[in-house]
């Protein structure tokens, strides 16, 4: 066959973000086996750094995409007839709604999986939960599932205001956290999230290809009570594999180098630092955005530090025009938000005068196009 290389654009993306020189690097180091000193010594390091970033008990690398890990946590969670209160307000809190309706349903020994959605990209705080964990509390439900920062708008839901109140009233707790860590402040045990994940290719600014789950102490005591309903996303199986840093099957090894290299970086920069820097790109980009007229998605007091959704008219005419003539890709629209919204993203290896440079190009397209 013929090779044929990927073009070259600055990514301004949710997701494959654009990787830094130093991360992309370190997959062309050599292989080893996945067994043994070699890496044991590399493994281990990650896990407990990872560990000590995120504040949980435990983390655990997977070979795969975010919804791996989403899952390995679900299926984890409860037994069966287990009852789940999922919270969303977006394509991925409709998607967990998905995953948990598959291991928690009526056929399941009684199971449920309850469903509250937030339209026009409300964010969830504790106000608007409450009544919903309240409820499901006194109707046996036992697991609140919900997304940490929804990315089809960029709405940062206040997981540490609602998961401790949810874990007050008898519930345990499981996030999905794919496009959220680092860019936020974050201590599981302190938000009282028993079951967190997040994926390598969005604000870690890594290829894709890892995810990674954080248990609590709530969290391993579920998985190991928990049926075995999987072989491939076990977590019994990492839990006893991490005994010695290995993984149940062969991971990806270079992603794993990939991924010692980034969090180096991180633990360089700091993650208050990290977290700002974040934080002022984002606000650039909406006070841009706002100039040029473009209205923003979200709802005041709900903004992420990644992804800033706005509506634009001929969103599709505008996103090829970027592509075409600037080689710029910036995120569709997505769910609800599908064909009236783009999304201007600041993950991976991304800085003020790259995005300055990307909200140049938009401002003329949308000259151009008269919208
Ligand atoms: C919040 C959230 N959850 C889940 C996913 C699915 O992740 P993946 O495509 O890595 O499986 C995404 C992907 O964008 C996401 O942003």
């Amino acid at each position: 066959m013929s090779v044929i290389k990927p073009p070259v654009l600055q990514l301004f993306t949710p997701g494959p973000v654009a990787v830094l020189p130093a991360v992309a690097e370190a997959q062309t180091w050599s292989m080893i086996n996945h067994r043994g000193k070699a890496f044991q010594s590399i493994y281990g390091p990650i896990r407990t750094t990872l560990a000590k970033l995120m504040a949980c008990s435990e983390a655990h690398v997977m070979t795969g995409s975010g919804t791996l890990a989403i899952e390995a946590n679900v299926q984890a969670a409860l037994p069966d007839g287990g009852k789940v209160l999922v919270l969303s307000n977006g394509a991925f809190g409709d998607k967990l709604n998905e995953h948990c309706r598959l291991y928690y349903n009526a056929e399941k020994k009684g199971g449920d999986t309850r469903f509250i959605r937030l339209k026009d990209a409300q964010g969830w705080n504790l106000a608007r939960a409450k009544e919903h964990i309240d409820q499901a509390a006194a109707d046996g439900y036992k697991l609140l599932a919900m997304v940490h920062h929804e990315t089809s708008p960029g709405i940062l839901n206040k997981i540490g205001e609602i998961c401790p109140y949810a874990k007050r009233m008898g519930m345990l707790t499981l996030v999905d956290g794919t496009s959220a860590w680092p860019a936020y402040p974050f201590n599981q045990k302190q938000m009282g999230v028993d079951f967190y994940s997040f994926a390598s290719q969005k604000a870690l600014g890594m290829p894709s290809g890892l995810a990674v789950v954080g248990l609590c102490e709530d969290g391993i005591k579920a998985v190991d009570a928990a049926p075995r309903r999987t072989n491939f996303m076990n977590l019994k199986e990492y839990r006893k594999n991490a005994e010695k840093n290995e993984h149940p099957t062969t991971p990806a090894v270079t992603l794993l180098y990939s991924l010692e290299v980034a969090l180096d970086l991180y633990e360089k920069e700091g993650p208050s630092a990290f977290e700002a820097r974040h934080a002022k790109m984002a606000a650039h980009i909406r006070s841009r955005l706002s100039a040029m007229g473009l209205k923003l998605v979200i709802e005041p007091g709900f903004e992420s530090s990644t992804v800033t959704a706005f509506y634009v008219q001929k969103n599709s005419d505008v996103s090829r025009a970027l592509e075409g003539t600037h080689k710029i890709k910036l995120g569709g629209g997505h769910a609800d938000w599908k064909d009236t919204t783009l999304r201007f993203c600041n993950m991976g290896d991304v800085d003020m005068a790259r995005i300055d440079k990307g909200l140049d190009a938009l401002e003329q397209v949308k000259k151009e196009l008269g919208v």
